[in-house]
């Protein structure tokens, strides 16, 4: 299939209460893994790539890629960049076929994040992609940027709808909700009534970022309190590395790279099997006319 914007099939995972697994890419091999991976249990996926990957790859290897691979499967693929606060980088995404993106003005005051996250929404209402923005502060290390514990900030609700307010169309949204990018340390104290509060009153799909070690009781709470987009980056990494280096010390003889790369499929795929069926995802694929990007 061509890719689709998210937006749509985020409204449709938020009203049917489960959640589509969005993927931080790493190479074309954990791209295979992750749309191969969806088309096995037939489920709409996500394809998000951090600006630190999109610099290394390049934005034409990495939309040709992903193009490549989403037309050979029969589920919705999206293509999304992650936190980004770079409009330049989010132009050229955008040129370069990107069907959404993320905003992430976090950082800055509330004032100036709105105004900015708004005249992005601009730019991508007028490209027919999907925006992603953030408020408050998300934990841990995300691309180059790291949130101390004790610095990271849940959204205020009343920000949350007034950030909102002049962007109707926005794809998802992601307030800080208490998770936190990276391994956690400890239990991550979810603001579970807050969630509730926002997707109440506010008619927008709710990102979960952090994704990475939360259980299935923590997943199957935010999901049901409606968020729609579920982030795995760390662990995605984790299985690329991991695949090697378990191959590598039961074979510390082989060196043929073609077994390395097998090994490393495998094992980001069963992780993207396993989180699709944790967010209740599989056999979710629809495929709606005019959702093409
Ligand atoms: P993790 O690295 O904790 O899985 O979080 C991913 C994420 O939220 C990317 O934006």
């Amino acid at each position: 299939m061509a890719l689709v914007t998210m937006g749509p099939m985020l409204k449709r995972a938020q009203a049917a209460r489960y959640g589509i697994a969005a993927f931080n890419m790493i190479d074309y091999n954990s791209a295979r893994s992750i749309i191969e991976g969806a088309n096995d249990l037939k489920a709409p996926i996500i394809v998000q790539v951090s600006v630190k990957t999109i610099k290394h790859w390049g934005y034409k290897a990495i939309a040709t890629w992903v193009r490549m691979l989403a037309d050979d499967v029969d589920v919705p693929v999206a293509l999304h960049l992650d936190h980004c606060s770079d409009a330049d980088v989010i132009r050229r995404c955008i040129d370069a076929g990107w069907t959404s993106v993320m905003f992430d003005g976090s950082a800055l005051p509330f004032a100036d994040n709105k105004a900015q996250s708004e005249a992005i929404y601009a730019i991508t209402e007028a490209a027919g992609v999907g925006l992603e923005a953030e408020i408050g502060a998300i934990g841990g290390v995300e691309d180059d940027k790291f949130v101390a514990e004790d610095a990271a900030i849940l959204a205020n609700y009343d920000e949350c709808v007034a950030f909102v307010s002049a962007m109707p169309n926005l794809a998802v949204f992601a307030p800080a909700i208490g998770t936190a990018h990276g391994f956690y340390k400890g239990t991550p104290k979810i603001a579970y009534d807050l969630l509730e509060r926002i997707t109440a009153t506010i008619p927008i799909p709710i990102a979960l970022h952090g994704g990475t070690g939360l259980s299935q009781e923590q997943f199957d709470r935010c999901i049901a309190g409606g968020c729609a987009k579920v982030n795995i980056s760390t662990m995605h990494k984790h299985r690329f590395i991991e695949g090697f280096v378990n191959l590598h010390a039961e074979k510390p003889k082989l060196a043929e790279p073609l077994p390395f790369i097998v090994a490393q499929y495998d094992a980001m795929k069963r992780d993207v099997h396993d989180m699709i069926r944790a967010f209740g995802s599989e056999g979710k694929a629809v495929h709606a006319a005019g959702e093409g990007a």
